[in-house]
């Protein structure tokens, strides 16, 4: 892939920062190998869809109500991706199930950013302002980012990369929130980058950084 040009597709529902986090790193040349070249929001008022035109970018809004359930909300963006000849498909802020007809078609070729240090925190119903809060009952000295493989299970593949910030003794949800998305930021770019390099290899269970 290093010489090939990697294209992006991305999943968003909300606000479409880390979104943006990937165009800017293309567009200033971080990220040499790579356009972003889709961009299917599940809802029609996400600010994501607003980033995606500005930026040029192909930004379709799908609706889940309007399809039979989640395996065929899956199936018709896996269609609409093969369609654009999309290369990774990113997923930042999805708030949607991924299903089969999608897994099956971006085997580890499928990313998500999750806003607290995997395995911890993660699963159904640990979104948004839900993780912080848990973070904070447990009393964790440390949250932070991490960027995975995305499996049939929510916030369950294999770890990219995970970067630590420290939790502080006033935190709240908001302030912690804000500190890790600062993290999102870097590293979702990073973790692009490695896969538009060719550098992420899977070896016992566990991704390696060549
Ligand atoms: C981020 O916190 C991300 O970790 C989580 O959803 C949020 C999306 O934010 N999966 P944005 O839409 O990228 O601003």
């Amino acid at each position: 892939m290093k010489d090939k040009v990697v294209r992006v597709g991305v999943l968003v529902s909300g606000s479409g920062s880390n979104l943006q986090a990937l165009i800017d790193s293309v567009s200033t040349g971080y990220i040499r190998n790579a356009r972003v070249a889709l961009v299917i929001s599940s809802r029609a008022d996400a600010f994501a869809l607003e980033r995606a035109r500005k930026a040029e970018i192909e930004a379709i809004f799908l609706n889940p109500k309007d399809f039979g359930g989640s395996v065929e909300y899956s199936q018709v963006i896996a269609g609409l991706m093969s369609e654009r000849v999309v290369d990774l498909v990113c997923l930042a802020g999805f708030m949607r199930k991924i299903e089969k007809p999608l897994l099956e078609r971006y085997p580890r070729r499928m990313m998500n950013i999750h806003p607290a240090l995997l395995p911890k925190f993660g699963g159904k119903g640990m979104y948004g302002h839900y993780v912080h809060e848990a973070v904070l009952r447990a009393g964790e000295k440390e949250s932070g980012p991490t960027v995975h493989f995305v499996d049939e299970q929510y916030d369950h593949g294999l770890i990219i990369l995970q970067r630590r910030v420290p939790v502080m003794p006033d935190d709240t949800p908001e302030t912690l929130a804000k500190r890790v998305l600062e993290q999102e930021h870097k590293i979702y770019p990073e973790a692009v980058k490695l896969f538009c390099e060719d550098r992420l290899e899977v070896a016992d269970g566990k991704v390696i950084i060549k």
